[in-house]
């Protein structure tokens, strides 16, 4: 079955007990233990399974080309979980530009636990093999990354990380299945914050994590998940699975939306540089076609005149909404580097936004006042 298919079927039977066409929300925490002490339908405590959950899981499985699925109740509990499942004094290499939650998760959390990490240029393989240690245990990437838009090379990186007796781990948040399919690129698993465009409606937290094969790691993922609790409830998981639904139509019009911001960016006098992978000139656009069906939403560029020239377009823009996150249906503006904190590398100058479904003339209109 095609994608389109998959994301409107997968999970999606019809509900056996009422015909109901939409699933039903299965609130309860708690399910009947039969005389015998079986439970008949697999289910018996909440934080172990429920069906929304599995639902959920199903889906992001076969659109992730995987096995099986972890689901969160978010994106971070997603990514701690894989690093949980990593033993003290094993090794993780990890982007420079990772999402900032997860290099302060890693520097802040997880060194004091005896994890070491190298952050490196992930977009220079030679980089990677040079930071392989004996004890690397894991290369973790974000492809494109957040908020420079750079293009890792996941077929590189996986050959890289096996050579090692490592895993490759992709946060696929950006390009979402429908964009990007890392397991088939050689990824091991892939992790999501669905809180972005798999919701895709700004209205719902969680994360995922999403294996090839169901081995001790992804066994030790699922423990953490059981019987940590960080799970995603009955409800988060519904509407994530609802959002998915239309993901691939969505998808669609964000990257194609994003192009035309994008391409208008790159043509305007006072703009220094346009960082999105679907324009010709990024330096990773040859990459990014090879591994990518779509290029995305995201998109970042730098204003001439530093950083307040580029608080004042965001200060003047009507349609885009001055905030945080991703994904949505709305279109998204932020200044990143006050966002992330004074360790920042992102330039003072760059704003990222968040393609929304608007038309895109309407935002090239709104850009076209703020920069004036
Ligand atoms: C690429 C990426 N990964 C992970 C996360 C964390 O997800 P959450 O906010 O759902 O915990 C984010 C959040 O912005 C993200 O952009």
């Amino acid at each position: 079955m095609r994608i389109e298919t998959l994301a409107v079927h997968a999970g999606h039977p019809i509900d056996p007990a009422t015909g109901a066409v939409a699933p039903p929300i299965y609130l309860s925490t708690t399910f009947e233990r039969q005389a015998d002490g079986s439970y008949p339908q697999g289910y018996n405590y909440i934080r172990d399974n429920n069906p929304n959950r599995d639902a959920l899981e199903k889906c992001l499985s076969e659109l992730e080309a995987g096995v099986a699925t972890a689901a969160f109740s978010s994106g971070s509990a997603a990514t701690m979980s894989v690093f949980q499942a990593l033993l003290p004094g094993n090794h993780v290499i990890a982007p420079l530009d990772a999402y900032s939650g997860t290099s302060s998760l890693l520097r802040e959390i997880f060194v004091p636990w005896n994890l070491s990490v190298t952050f490196v240029d992930m977009t220079n393989p030679k980089e990677v093999q040079q930071a392989i240690q004996p004890n690397t245990r894991l290369i973790w990437l974000e492809t494109p990354s957040n908020p420079m838009l750079k293009i890792t090379d996941i077929g590189k990186i996986a050959d890289i990380a096996h050579q090692a007796n490592a895993l490759c781990v992709c946060d696929n948040t950006w390009a979402t299945p429908i964009g990007q399919s890392p397991l088939n690129n050689g990824a091991d698993l892939v992790v999501h914050s669905t809180t972005k465009y798999l919701g895709g409606h700004s209205d719902v937290m969680g994360g995922a994590v999403i294996t090839k094969v169901e081995d001790d790691f992804f066994n030790t993922i699922r423990k953490i998940q059981k019987t940590g609790g960080a799970i995603a409830s009955p409800f988060d998981a519904w509407l994530v699975l609802r959002g998915i639904q239309t993901l691939p139509y969505r998808m669609r019009a964000h990257s194609e939306n994003a192009l035309k911001v994008a391409t208008f960016l790159s043509h305007h006098s006072k703009i220094e540089a346009v960082h999105y992978p679907g324009l010709q000139q990024h330096p990773g656009h040859e990459i990014a076609a090879s591994q990518m069906h779509l290029f995305g939403g995201m998109l970042s560029f730098q204003v001439k005149g530093g950083k307040e020239a580029a608080f004042a377009v965001a200060a003047k823009v009507k349609i885009f909404t001055r905030a945080t996150s991703l994904g949505g249906v709305e279109s998204l503006i932020e200044h990143r580097a006050s966002i992330e904190g004074p360790k920042t590398k992102t330039p003072e100058n760059l704003l990222r936004v968040s393609i929304g479904l608007e038309h895109p003339d309407d935002l090239i209109e709104d850009l076209i006042q703020a920069l004036e």
